[in-house]
């Protein structure tokens, strides 16, 4: 039984980072464009499952509508009161969670970050494709798309302007 494609989603300023650094003065909702929150919906639905850090989910703190998530915690008690049908806590880690999908015959898997989470997967190799969308701000400092050094190869398979301001979609698959 082969694992699921690990797909990675995120959305990224020009120069990498996935959060600034104050995020109560620049929330996501401010710095990336509808046109990314629509693009995450629809992929997101369409693979089905997502996997995320507690950081992550601490920032949405609910099951999103039609998809299944599972939420990467060292501390699954503290979430009990969020579980629900399409919400579970684990611990497991990446390739325990991937087994258990490729075991209920999923195909694809939503990684949806954050860096932590994002990093833990590259570094064991385990990412197939990336949706980056790039907003056209930049940062300076923040929470980098990746926390980790590493030497992995990707190949840009596709790219599409979102926007007037420029929000670009670019999609890369492991070389
Ligand atoms: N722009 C985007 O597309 C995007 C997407 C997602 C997130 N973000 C941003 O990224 C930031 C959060 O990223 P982050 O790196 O701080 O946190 P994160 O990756 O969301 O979550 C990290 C947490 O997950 C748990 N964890 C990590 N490894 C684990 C393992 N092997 N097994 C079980 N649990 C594990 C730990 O929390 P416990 O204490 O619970 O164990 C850890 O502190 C936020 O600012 C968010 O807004 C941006």
């Amino acid at each position: 039984m082969s694992k699921p494609e690990v797909i990675l989603i995120a959305a990224m300023s020009i120069d990498g980072f996935i959060a600034p650094k104050d995020q109560e003065k620049l929330p996501s909702t401010v710095w990336t464009s509808k046109e990314d929150w629509r693009f995450f919906t629809k992929k997101s639905k369409e693979i089905g499952t997502m996997i995320m850090g507690s950081k992550t989910f601490e920032t949405i703190k609910r099951a999103l509508p039609d998809r299944r998530t599972i939420v990467m915690t060292s501390k699954p008690e503290k979430y009990n009161k969020y579980i629900d049908s399409n919400l579970e806590f684990t611990t497991s880690n990446p390739e325990d969670i991937l087994n258990n999908l490729a075991q209920q015959g999923l195909e694809k898997v939503a990684l949806c970050g954050g860096a932590h989470i994002y990093s833990l997967f590259l570094q064991k190799g385990l990412i197939d494709r990336m949706f980056l969308t790039v907003e056209p701000y930049v940062f300076g400092e923040g929470v980098k798309l990746f926390s980790i050094s590493a030497e992995e190869k990707f190949i840009l398979i596709g790219q599409e302007r979102l926007n007037e301001q420029g929000t670009l979609l670019l999609e890369f698959q492991r070389k």
